[in-house]
């Protein structure tokens, strides 16, 4: 049984509340305090240009955030909430500059976790119900630039006693972020994927009934255009480098007969010659491999590595939320 009239009490008076989505832990504020919003800012090391994602309680509670709400939005909101899908809005007068990093857009989701909702749902209530401007502010609960956490201790290992109350909600079952897709650009512009994630572009499409535009994630996060989407991030401490499966053996051998400790993420069924000192063997499928990824990140991490090698993922579209974050966690 979780004390949410605590959290919500925390919430009012500006204090940061960790909680889990179906993602990954978020650190979540109230999204009309400023003061309360910067504290995510200060804890986390983040820089102030990368704007934080809205969460609401439903679809209901979006008019008060967003300029115009397209039939598009209507569409996608409709399909995919609650669950792991942000959308990118013209933001209404009101939001606060701190939450958007000064743009004229918002980023707006209603996560699916049931302890998520039950929060949103009894902080809504708090603020005086629909119609308001009321939200929870909420970037993943890890310090800026790593790994985001799926599960609670991994928030206390992030931020110690500093972070009031964490919210225990088991594993987050998704395990990678939201996909995050900018409409912000109206009717006239197809739907643009910031972010791979949760929803794989092709479900999109299939609502849609048309193409989204899949910008070159890797060429367009080298050079940081969408604010936040530093091409660095996600990353574990110790060195990684993705390997395609041919290579993997030879790669390990190189790296342990030059002394090197090194920690393996395989998923695929090559395997049994490979020399390492830990071996992670994930799932053969996108989302149960999603579902662990970060989980082992940390575990590789901890246990001293030199270096963590991970099998390249297939070159298809369900896999590339995972290529994008193991692209990410190999960038230094
Ligand atoms: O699954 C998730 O999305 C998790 C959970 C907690 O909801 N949250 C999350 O937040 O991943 P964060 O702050 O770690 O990543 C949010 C991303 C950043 O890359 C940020 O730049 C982008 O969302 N973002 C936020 N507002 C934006 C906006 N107005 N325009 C473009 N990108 C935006
Ligand atoms: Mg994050």
């Amino acid at each position: 049984m979780q004390d949410y009239a605590y959290a919500v009490e925390l919430l009012c008076a500006g204090k940061l509340v960790a909680f889990p989505t179906e993602t990954v832990y978020g650190l979540g504020a109230d999204a009309t305090n400023p003061e309360a919003v910067f504290r995510i800012f200060a804890i986390k090391n983040r820089p102030a240009d990368h704007p934080l994602i809205v969460h609401l309680p439903s679809a209901e509670a979006l008019d008060p955030w967003a300029r115009s709400i397209s039939p598009t939005a209507c569409a996608l909101a409709e399909a995919f909430w609650p669950g792991p899908l942000t959308l990118v809005l013209p933001r209404a007068p009101g939001v606060l500059d701190v939450v958007t990093g000064g743009q004229d857009t918002v980023a707006v989701r209603v996560p699916s976790h049931p302890v998520a909702l039950e929060l949103l749902r009894a902080y809504a209530q708090e603020c005086g119900g629909h119609g308001r401007l009321c939200g929870i502010a909420a970037p993943s609960a890890n310090r800026f630039g790593r790994i985001s956490p799926t599960r609670a201790e991994h928030v206390r290992e992030e931020f110690g006693e500093t972070v009031p109350l964490v919210i225990d909600g088991g594993t987050c079952p998704v395990g990678i972020e939201s996909t995050i897709l900018d409409l912000s650009r109206g009717e006239s512009f197809a739907p643009r994927l910031l972010r791979p994630g949760g929803v794989s572009p092709d479900r999109i499409e299939t609502v849609l009934g048309a193409r989204i535009e899949r910008a070159d994630l890797s060429l367009e996060n080298k050079a940081p255009r969408v604010p936040g989407s530093l091409f660095a991030h996600y990353a574990p401490q110790t060195p990684l480098d993705t390997i395609p499966s041919p290579r993997l053996p030879r790669a390990c051998e190189e790296l342990t007969s030059a002394g090197k400790k090194i920690g393996v993420i395989v998923f695929s069924s090559i395997e049994t010659d490979i020399r390492a000192d830990a071996k992670i063997r994930l799932p053969g499928t996108p989302e149960a491999y999603a579902h662990e990824l970060y989980d082992s990140l940390r575990a590789l991490d901890a246990s001293g590595c030199d270096a963590i090698l991970a099998e390249a993922v297939p070159d298809d579209s369900r896999w590339a939320a995972i290529a994008d974050r193991l692209l990410r966690a190999s960038s230094r």
